[in-house]
């Protein structure tokens, strides 16, 4: 007997997605595999946001030009549920970097880099309850 589980993940569609046109692209696997979207903001992430959400990345080399790429433009943040949404939507990603992870998923379907690699999403039930906490406090 298979069990579920409901749970909600945080979705960042990256600027580079929205500049190139892929929302509709992307949203639609999500609601192709069945996942809810329950929320959905274009927003220009700050620098403030940009350090809180990737708090754990401030001191890493990388993390200057993961920066200025991610408060360089509108993203899309969304509120995406389903049963066991997080792994799920992780899945569907692909590894971090696009030159790396499989054909199949959006990473590997449509990007060649580890920045500008179109989507986040929490990794686990704990980052995506501070995440969400962080992008959508009313929920
Ligand atoms: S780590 O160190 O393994 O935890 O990092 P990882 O989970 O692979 O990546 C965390 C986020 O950092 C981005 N990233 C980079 N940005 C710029 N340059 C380089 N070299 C780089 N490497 C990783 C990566 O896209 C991840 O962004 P999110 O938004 O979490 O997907």
């Amino acid at each position: 007997m298979s069990t579920s589980a409901a749970e909600r993940s945080l979705v960042l569609i990256k600027p580079d997605a929205v500049r190139r046109g892929l929302v509709g692209e992307i949203l639609g696997r999500f609601e192709r595999k069945g996942l809810v979207i329950e929320e959905m903001v274009l927003r220009t992430m700050d620098a403030e946001l940009a350090d809180q959400h990737y708090a754990e990345h401030v001191d890493k080399a990388f993390y200057p030009p993961l920066k200025d790429f991610m408060t360089g433009g509108p993203l899309v943040a969304v509120v995406i549920s389903g049963d066991e949404a997080i792994d799920v939507v992780r899945a569907m990603i692909g590894a971090t970097d696009g030159r790396k992870a499989a054909a199949g998923t959006l990473r590997g379907d449509l990007s060649l880099s580890n920045r500008e690699n179109l989507v986040h999403a929490s990794d686990s039930p704990d980052s995506a309850k501070r995440e969400l906490a962080l992008w959508f406090p009313h929920l």
